[in-house]
């Protein structure tokens, strides 16, 4: 077994799915998750897809004691921080609920890193840290936006923070996340009313919603839509673990990663594809704009593809077919 990697919000959508991509790559991890917005029945079906017992805390990073008790249990190499409120709409309405875990515990997580010598990170940032981009695809030496939400400010602050305080870091900038575990144990699963698209479609699609509202269609872009990357979160996952042997292989530095696919569709074009290889029928509307959408964003992973020697490799036909599945699952599950 290779080292043993802390993974800060395990149990959630990307850490689960990283988990089982560190797994897969003979790495140990080691999940602190506070299970504010996941549910523990995701370890029994992470262990039944990499068939193993998986260590598990149930621990907030803002618990500096009980952060430091995990860190002296275990000989931890390399840590990836996932743990983090990530709704837009839901940070406008309560900033200080945002400041306090997204900041507040990156510190403190940083703070329990130092005291105990570990300095590989790998931070979950987000391209909405770009805004609206002046060209596409947007690359890593684009100019970072004044932050449309508080979300947003908090991988701003967190990037600049790693920046200044880290010697040994690495910011992954997602694009959009999607799909599932081809096992479809394991998926996206928000509480309450999905903010996201894809999970918005599915539970469109299965009859929990009694429509997909389309936030605006005009926009100047091909079809009126909004365009954005969409990657399968397996793709994403596998990045992560490209990333930790990038920090265990090379001289201490503070390096930012696009993660994803290059490739920018509309919302239109995704319900259409997702109809189409799903063979179901989708019922939608065209609403009014969102507020804080950009036009369109999408990826230039070049420097990823090369320096990090990772590419997305699933298509949006896999994402969107796995979702599905997982939904169809989840809803067996009663989830
Ligand atoms: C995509 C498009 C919506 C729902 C956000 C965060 C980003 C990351 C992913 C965490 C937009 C449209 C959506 C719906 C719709 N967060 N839409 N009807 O806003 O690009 O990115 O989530 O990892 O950091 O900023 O993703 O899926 O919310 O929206 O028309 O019911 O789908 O308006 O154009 P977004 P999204």
């Amino acid at each position: 077994m290779k080292s043993q990697i802390l993974v800060t919000g395990g149990l959630g959508y990307i850490g689960s799915h990283t988990v089982v991509a560190l797994i897969e790559a003979g790495y140990e991890p080691i999940i602190v998750d506070n299970l504010s917005n996941t549910q523990i029945s995701v370890l029994s079906r992470l262990e039944k897809i990499c068939n193993r017992k998986i260590t598990f805390y149930e621990t907030s990073i803002l618990d500096k004691a009980a952060l430091n008790k995990v860190f002296k249990n275990h000989k931890i190499a390399s840590v990836i921080h996932f743990a983090a409120f990530k709704a837009v709409g839901e940070s406008v309405l309560q900033p200080l609920k945002y400041y306090e875990n997204n900041i507040g515990g990156l510190i403190s997580l940083l703070q329990v890193m130092e005291s105990n010598k570990i300095s590989n990170i790998i931070f979950s940032s987000s391209c909405t840290v770009y805004g609206e981009p002046e060209t596409l695809p947007v690359n890593e030496t684009a100019p970072t936006k004044e932050p449309t939400s508080p979300y947003g400010a908090t991988k701003q602050m967190g990037e600049q923070i790693l920046k200044d305080s880290f010697s040994n870091c690495i910011a992954l900038r997602y694009f959009n996340p999607i799909g599932a575990h081809s096992s479809a144990l394991i998926g996206e699963m928000p509480l309450g009313v999905p903010n996201n698209l894809i999970p918005y479609i599915t539970q469109t699609a299965i009859g929990k919603r009694p429509h997909l509202t389309i936030n605006g269609n005009d926009y100047e872009t091909k079809d009126g839509t909004n365009v954005r990357d969409y990657i399968h979160v397996m793709d994403l996952a596998e990045a992560h673990v490209a990333a930790v042997v990038r920090l265990e292989n090379t001289a201490k530095k503070y390096e930012i990663f696009n993660i994803g696919t290059g490739k920018g569709n509309s919302v239109l074009e995704i319900v259409t594809l997702f109809e189409k290889c799903n063979n179901v029928k989708l019922n939608y509307t065209i609403g009014p704009r969102r507020q804080g959408d950009v036009i369109a964003v999408w990826a230039d992973a070049t420097i990823a593809n090369t320096v990090l020697g990772w590419t997305a490799k699933r298509t949006l036909k896999d994402g969107l077919t796995s979702a599905w599945a997982w939904e169809l699952y989840a809803q067996k599950l009663g989830l």
